[in-house]
């Protein structure tokens, strides 16, 4: 982490835990180790997510390509290792450009390395950037029909419902009249499901939102007994959504760059929210900022789906 990103951690966890109730942002989740328990998380037998959005991806990327129509840019939010997109690309209409924008610039360099490589008719042009903010989007040296986002993973579940309205209509914004957006979605289904998706057998998910503390000791110079906390997560149906905090089992105090915080036997620290939709409901909050659905494709079990909107 740079000095600056540093310094920001430190304050949004100072800010988080001195408020009521306490809260640490979940895009601290993801360091090296992070990354490692998330890709973990996704391997899981309970953690049906990645794996059903890969078979909707498999099964329907012609569609899908056909959809996105020719010409495109194809711009992908949080690309990752670029796996899922892998199928898109196969299937895309003599696409001008790929776009993997990422906040993890060593990651996004190698990745679109191996895109470059392996599509060499399409040009690559990786983007360091925090998309919840908006960035400009390179000039490809052909001139594209349109741009589209790629938005997968469920990522969008993450925000907040009002960030989540102003992320939207921001990349409507970005892609502006007949652009497109591809964004993978988790669906509400059987709570019991949800609930064990975010409670892993093996306990990956707890390792993961836990290392949230083992950052802050590291990082930080926090003090912090990471043993007294446990992972807590479960679904709340009214908000539809998971939620997701570590709980102290015992009363105890945190230091962090001086002050002390004070935490109770129970007390919980909201680290994530995951929202679940149904596709009517989010198309609906996705037209209120310009967007219209044009097509949707499930898994056999309507666990999640992968939506196709445009900018009409
Ligand atoms: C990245 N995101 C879509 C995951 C989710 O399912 O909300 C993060 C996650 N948190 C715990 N398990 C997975």
């Amino acid at each position: 982490m740079t000095q600056l990103a540093s310094e920001r951690f430190l304050h949004e966890s100072i800010a988080g835990l001195t408020q009521t109730p306490k809260q640490l942002p979940c895009k601290y989740f993801y360091d090296q180790r992070g990354s490692q328990l998330f890709d973990q998380i996704c391997e899981t037998d309970d953690y049906y997510l990645t794996r059903t959005e890969t078979a909707i991806m498999q099964q329907h990327a012609r569609e899908m390509g056909e959809c996105l129509g020719e010409g495109v840019m194809l711009v992908e939010f949080g690309s990752g290792s670029s796996i899922k997109t892998r199928y898109l690309l196969d299937q895309l209409i003599r696409p001008v450009a790929y776009v993997p924008v990422d906040i993890s610039r060593e990651h996004l360099h190698t990745s679109a390395e191996q895109i470059s490589a392996d599509y060499p008719t399409i040009e690559v042009l990786p983007t360091c950037a925090d998309f919840t903010k908006p960035f400009p989007l390179p000039n490809p040296k052909q001139r594209p029909s349109h741009d589209a986002v790629y938005f997968p993973g469920s990522t969008i579940g993450n925000f907040q419902p009002d960030q989540a309205k102003q992320l939207l209509g921001s990349i409507a914004h970005m892609c502006g009249e007949q652009g497109g957006l591809l964004i993978g979605i988790d669906l509400r289904k059987d709570p019991e499901i949800l609930e064990r998706a975010y409670n892993d057998d093996q306990g990956v998910t707890a390792e993961f939102n836990l290392n949230l503390l083992h950052r802050m000791r590291k990082e930080l110079g926090a003090t912090i007994d990471v043993s007294s906390f446990e992972h807590h997560a479960f679904y709340n149906a009214e908000a539809g959504r998971i939620e997701i905090y570590l709980r102290s089992r015992v009363d105890q105090t945190i230091q962090l760059d001086g002050q002390t915080v004070q935490v109770e036997a129970g007390e919980l620290i909201h680290t994530e929210y995951s929202h679940k939709y149904t596709i009517d409901g989010f198309a609906e909050t996705a037209a209120e900022v310009g967007w219209t659905l044009r097509r949707s494709w499930t898994d056999e079990n309507d666990y999640f789906a992968v939506l196709h909107l445009v900018v009409l």
